[in-house]
């Protein structure tokens, strides 16, 4: 893939900015002063939750859980395993999941109903991009930052077998 791919950016650096900026004022707004607890999904979320926590005027905690389906290729296996779940105990808090992408909606509704079992005061979910058209199941998703289509993409946290992490943009992915 590395000599032959292609990319194509969708969502520029200043556009994610002002898009996540909107989102942490809307979910300031919404927590109207009470605490939050953002739980990032590893390892696509780092970028988001990053620059989501740092623009919340809200008093906030941070913890990281990680899950896998994709085995590193680019379709989804519908396997959902935790990899490594949370340090804190999230009962009576209000809790946001931060995602990076929500695909076929397995791995989200997977997470919502495992943390809903472990009574958080409120669950939500904040993601930064939404493949509406390639969803399997539906779970709620509270916050969407950019509907795509559906479409292979990387950057900002999102990867291809591991690659692509670190652009600071959103770019489709396609092999020439
Ligand atoms: P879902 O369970 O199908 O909704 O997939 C969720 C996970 O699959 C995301 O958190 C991503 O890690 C990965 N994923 C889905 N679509 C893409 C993509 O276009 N690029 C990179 N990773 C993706």
């Amino acid at each position: 893939m590395s000599s032959s791919a292609q990319l194509s950016v969708l969502i520029s650096k200043e556009a994610l900015e002002a898009r996540i900026s909107e989102m942490a004022k809307q979910i300031d707004s919404d927590l109207n002063g009470e605490s939050v607890l953002l739980i990032g999904v590893l390892k696509g979320s780092i970028h988001f939750l990053s620059d989501l926590g740092r623009s919340l005027a809200s008093d906030t905690e941070i913890d990281f859980l990680q899950t896998s389906s994709y085995h590193g290729g680019k379709s989804s296996t519908g396997i959902v395993q935790i990899r490594k779940d949370l340090d804190i105990n999230i009962e009576d808090l209000n809790v946001i999941i931060v995602e990076d992408i929500v695909d076929t909606g397995i791995t989200l509704s997977h997470l919502r109903e495992l943390l809903s079992t472990r009574k958080p005061k409120s669950l939500k979910v904040a993601a930064l991009l939404s493949k509406e058209g390639s969803r399997k199941v539906h779970p709620k998703v509270e916050y969407i930052g950019f509907d795509i289509p559906n479409e292979f993409v990387v950057g900002y946290g999102l990867d291809y077998e591991e690659r692509y992490r670190n652009l600071p943009y959103i770019a489709i992915l396609r092999e020439e």
